[in-house]
């Protein structure tokens, strides 16, 4: 894609702007550079040209992609992130912690071949961190040099894209080719981001006032990641597709540790993910996710362990729970219960 941003803004600095095409109507130059691959803003309505073998082809190649990349996504997970490729919608993921929000990001980068560009939400967030803010340091250092040389800046030459330093969302629109967003843990951040938000999602574009609207000639893929601390805008989850993602059921974690530890032997694995299991029907106050699942593999892995007896289980809970109050929930009768309850299916 040649012409990746437009300029659309009344105070576009270039002399030519009035000339221009509005936003949504391209020049000849622009419809030229469409690729036949991706479903661009020019012809919104042609159906992209999609090689059976590219990774968004079909929801078996996101997941095989996503597979390639040791991340296991389920049937409904994967059909979302193809949804949300082929739409061109953003993606947000809501679930407990600890169950792959922020990584399929990463492997969704990986598997469609695009860079990964992440905004850390926190509370007080704000535009100059998000999108974007102007170099003024720049651009006192050219009032300076104007002044030495006896010219005159006007204030479309001091705002012009060059002073411009780009956030990861305003990087998210000029990336080629089109890359991955993730905007990981938004209920971190204040409501208002999310209402400056609203337009990015909807348009993939920003108005910036000094400039005007930056619009990106192919979106990036959008995933946006919630843990629920407090409800997101029904605006936003509007313009969004919506997944939730829940704890893996035994057999797809067991393909997980599978996948993300080889090494580790197949009956400990088992063992591993039959006693987590066993603890998520325990009302305890944080459940184990599959983080935590994986660093308990890898733990076990760190001290020899060749199977799960009481006394490992015990030294090693701080792994998996994280509040006291859960780890003496389980410790001692619950533990034994659990891992009678492994010896039992290992039996049957
Ligand atoms: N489907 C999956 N396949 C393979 N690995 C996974 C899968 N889901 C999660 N993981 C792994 O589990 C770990 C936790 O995932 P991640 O950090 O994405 O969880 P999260 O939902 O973002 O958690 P939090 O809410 O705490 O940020 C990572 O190591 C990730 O790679
Ligand atoms: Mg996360």
């Amino acid at each position: 894609m040649a012409v990746l941003v437009r300029f659309c803004g009344p105070a576009d600095p270039s002399p030519s702007h009035r000339q221009r095409r509005p936003a949504r109507f391209p020049s000849a130059a622009d419809v030229r550079s469409c690729s036949p691959h991706t479903r661009c803003r020019h012809h919104p309505n042609v159906r992209p040209a999609v090689p059976d073998s590219a990774p968004d082809s079909s929801i078996d190649a996101i997941a095989a992609g996503l597979q390639a990349q040791a991340y296991l996504p389920s049937r409904e997970l994967a059909t979302a992130a193809f949804l949300a490729l082929r739409l061109q919608r953003p993606l947000l993921l809501e679930g407990a912690p600890g169950t792959g929000k922020t990584a399929i990001a990463a492997a969704l980068a990986a598997a469609l071949g695009r860079s990964l560009i992440r905004l850390q939400c926190y509370e007080g967030l704000d535009l100059a961190s998000a999108a974007y803010e102007w170099n003024y340091a720049r651009q006192m250092l050219e009032i300076r040099l104007a002044q030495a040389q006896d010219h005159q800046r006007t204030a479309d030459e001091l705002f012009a894209r060059r002073f411009l330093i780009e956030r990861p969302l305003l990087q998210a629109l000029t990336t080629t080719p089109a890359p991955v967003l993730l905007i990981d843990e938004l209920d971190r951040a204040d409501a208002p981001f999310e209402a400056f938000l609203l337009e990015f999602l909807a348009d993939f574009q920003l108005s910036i006032p000094e400039l005007g609207t930056l619009a990106a000639a192919t979106p990036p893929l959008v995933v946006l990641t919630s843990n629920r601390s407090r409800e997101v805008h029904d605006a936003v989850k509007r313009r969004c597709l919506y997944h939730w993602l829940d704890f893996p059921d035994a057999a797809r974690e067991l393909a997980i540790v599978r996948a993300r530890l080889p090494g580790l032997d197949a009956a400990l694995a088992r063992q591993i993910v039959g006693f987590v299991q066993g603890m998520r029907r325990i009302d305890l106050y944080k459940l184990p996710g599959l983080a935590e699942t994986l660093d308990w593999s890898r733990a076990l892995v760190e001290l020899n362990a060749v199977s799960l007896d009481p006394a490992t289980v015990q030294s090693t809970l701080g792994v998996l729970l994280k509040y006291q109050d859960d780890i003496a929930r389980v410790q001692g009768s619950e533990a034994a219960r659990l891992l009678a309850e492994l010896r039992t299916t290992a039996r049957a």
